[in-house]
């Protein structure tokens, strides 16, 4: 298989149209059977759930290239439970049972060419997603919809790479309680993007969400879940009714606990208690592990003490053990690694 001729070092965290997606069409309460198709542009009614309503969600999740040779993914069956989640929330009819995967294996086959290889810093980015193209006026769910998955090569999510990331605390909510800022909609995105804008235009990475409710307690970015280390070692998730179940956080847990050997604490994180941690970071698909220097809270500066230039010794542990797993470098704990080719 030829590889396409790509600078795979230089790439970042953006859009290419590769030669296959997967489509699948929901209509008369029945999905169709489905497939691959090249055509990348979509037609809908102009009247369509997800442009009146915004009625889609969507998931994120990687395919790598091993050091022998293998294409794989991993976990793609926690993406497929959380989209059904996602589903059940939005009244978007669910997928037939091992759909998901089929779609994802299907497609990354396809774009066996688009797959950066093993040591190329880059990774295939894979996008499931869900929109509503049936005809609504009155607030209803629709009665159609496609399921499509595209696939693209990227690199870092955050320009610079590993290099610590600025943020603030931001004035602006990203989920409600009881909203649905546990499951992966479209509107949540679509509301964060003002708050992204405004973080970029007054230099900050990315925004740091606090609970609506109190607005006392560390909820997560716009993209990524965040991770605590304290001074003595004990990895910290901060739990929320209202975030992301990040799939990568889960598995920073799990391994942290049974293959580093650490203490993992998953509770509620006070923005007052930022000061004493020793290190901080994002983590999610696209972010992997980002580390974190420096916390801006209206001007009050809260800084790490990993500082500014590298990632802190136990996020780059956790780091090198997951990306380990993640490409096949280091043995996976029992089902993790979802074998594509
Ligand atoms: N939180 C939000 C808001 C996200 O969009 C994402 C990305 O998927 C994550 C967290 C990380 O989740 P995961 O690790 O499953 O990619
Ligand atoms: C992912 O990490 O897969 C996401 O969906 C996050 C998104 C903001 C790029």
């Amino acid at each position: 298989m030829e590889k396409k001729n790509i600078d795979w070092g230089s790439l970042g965290f953006a859009y290419t149209e590769t030669d296959y997606r997967y489509s699948s069409l929901y209509k008369d309460g029945k999905w169709d059977e489905g497939g691959l198709i090249t055509e990348p542009s979509v037609t809908m009614s102009e009247c369509a759930g997800v442009l009146q309503y915004s009625q889609s969600c969507f998931e994120g999740l990687k395919a790598y290239t091993t050091e022998d040779g293998h294409i794989v993914t991993f976990r793609p069956d926690l993406n497929d439970a959380r989209m059904h989640e996602t589903c059940e929330r939005l009244e978007i009819p669910t997928l037939p049972e091992g759909r998901f995967i089929e779609a994802v294996e299907e497609v990354v086959k396809a774009n066996e060419a688009w797959v950066p290889p093993f040591g190329s810093g880059a990774t295939l980015y894979i996008r499931p997603f869900i929109y509503a193209n049936g005809p609504v006026i009155g607030v209803a769910p629709a009665t159609e919809y496609e399921f499509r998955v595209i696939v693209m090569p990227v690199g870092p999510y955050f320009k610079g790479g590993v290099k610590p990331l600025t943020l603030r605390v931001s004035d602006f909510d990203r989920a409600a309680p009881r909203g649905t800022g546990h499951v992966k909609a479209g509107l949540n995105y679509a509301m964060s993007l003002h708050a992204i804008m405004d973080a970029h235009r007054k230099g900050f990475d990315e925004n740091v969400y606090l609970d609506p409710a109190s607005r006392t307690k560390i909820e997560e970015t716009g993209g990524a879940n965040i991770i605590f280390v304290t001074k003595d070692g004990t990895l910290v998730t901060p739990r929320s009714d209202s975030i992301l179940k990040s799939v990568t956080r889960r598995s920073i847990c799990y391994v942290a606990e049974h293959i580093l050997g650490m203490k993992v604490e998953h509770r509620e994180v006070y923005l007052d208690e930022v000061a004493d941690f020793a290190e901080m970071g994002l983590c999610g698909t696209a972010a992997v592990i980002s580390p974190v220097g420096k916390v801006v809270d209206h001007g009050k500066e809260i800084c790490l003490p990993s500082g500014m230039t590298d990632m802190g010794p136990v996020t780059k542990k956790l780091y090198e053990t997951l990306t380990g797993i993640q490409m096949g470098r280091l043995p996976a704990p029992e089902g993790w690694i979802h074998v594509i080719k």
